[in-house]
């Protein structure tokens, strides 16, 4: 075997295939790259020294250390290779996801029932081309009595029931500013529904001084009373699954004339039981307070009332899940205490 610039072509070969076999990452590799093929690597030194050789010896050198620096070439490309697939593969292993594992659980959880009942009568509502709108519970005097024509003799302005700022702002009484608010957003014709927290100063057995209602308003082109009716049948015989019986009764609200409360059967009783705890032998629920938007109102909504009118409705959402999940005692609703709340819920009727 030639020797070239005092390196035995054999031995350089030996010598690189020993150091191959005991690499073990990408790091080690590139070191004996640069030990055999760099500046002053054994293989650049053999090619180097080829020129001082005696022609006689040059070619057949020169073939052998051609031959040598091809095969070091893809060895090294070849162990990179190797090198790379391997770790690849482990960090694939590492990394994998098992899709088939179970998840690790969840936590159990529900909506509150007044929550419920305020999706399931929004969707209903909805179906019938209604749309949501909200409005600050933080409400100026301005939107919640005078644009709904309460006017500032009305005991509803008294300092008893309602809970004031002392800026002069108060917590709204009702979703019923809301119907201003919308009107002067959105303009006629309109079609909304507001559910929404409402503030007074009571607090005992039947009333809080938060509770729910849904507000609603429909405004357009010679709406007739009969679709004030019809649309209050229908969103009760959805709520609560069945055909009710209904009970119109005249009433009285400073924003609406006429108004009406409208009463449905005792979902408990059906008027059958003279000592029923949920209608207490009336036979009779009060659900909804409504009537055709009163002049003064829409025009405050800055719409002309001589070409617009409309209905509009409030419904207490509290006493609706009551009434629909046999919750006896108002206090449930919003009583800290879970499991003396899931017994009363149970008992009741689903
Ligand atoms: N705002 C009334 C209340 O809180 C409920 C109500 C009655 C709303 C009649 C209306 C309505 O829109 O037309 O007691």
């Amino acid at each position: 075997m030639p020797e070239v610039n005092d390196l035995n072509i054999q031995a350089v070969k030996e010598n690189f295939d020993a150091a191959l076999r005991a690499v073990s990452n990408l790091e080690e590799l590139d070191e004996i790259r640069v030990r055999f093929t760099g500046k002053k690597g054994d293989l650049t030194l053999l090619l180097r020294g080829l020129g001082k050789l005696p022609p006689e010896q040059r070619k057949e050198a020169g073939q052998e250390v051609n031959k040598l620096r091809d095969e070091i070439e893809h060895e090294l490309e070849i162990t990179g290779k190797k090198i790379r697939d391997s770790e690849n593969e482990k960090k694939e292993i590492n990394e994998r996801i098992d899709v088939t594992l179970s998840e690790k659980g969840r936590t159990a959880g529900a909506f509150h029932p007044v929550m419920q009942t305020m999706h399931e009568i929004a969707n209903i509502m909805q179906g019938l081309g209604y749309s949501v709108a909200t409005g600050p519970e933080k409400e100026e005097e301005f939107y919640n009595f005078e644009c709904l024509n309460v006017p500032s003799w009305h005991p509803a302005r008294d300092m008893q029931d309602t809970f004031y700022f002392p800026d002069g702002t108060l917590l709204r009484t009702h979703t019923s500013p809301v119907q201003i608010r919308s009107m002067l957003k959105y303009g006629a014709p309109l079609r909304i529904i507001c559910p929404g927290k409402v503030y007074r100063r009571d607090n005992d057995t039947t009333h809080s001084p938060m509770f729910n209602q849904m507000e609603g308003l429909l405004i357009d082109k010679n709406v007739p009373f009969s679709v004030m009716k019809g649309t209050m049948s229908e969103m009760l015989n959805a709520f609560f699954g069945r055909s009710l019986k209904y009970r119109f009764r005249a009433s009285y609200f400073p924003f609406t004339e006429p108004s009406m409360e409208l009463d449905i059967e005792c979902v408990e009783c059906s008027g059958h039981d003279e000592h029923c705890r949920v209608c207490h032998g009336t036979g009779w629920l009060e659900v909804v307070g409504m009537g055709m938007v009163h002049p003064n109102v829409i025009r405050a909504g800055k719409i002309d009332p001589e070409i617009y009118n409309g209905f509009a409705f409030g419904i207490g959402l509290d006493r609706m899940a009551m009434l629909k999940y046999g919750i006896s005692d108002l206090r449930l609703l919003f009583d800290g205490n879970v499991s003396y709340f899931m017994s009363g819920f149970n008992s009741g009727r689903r």
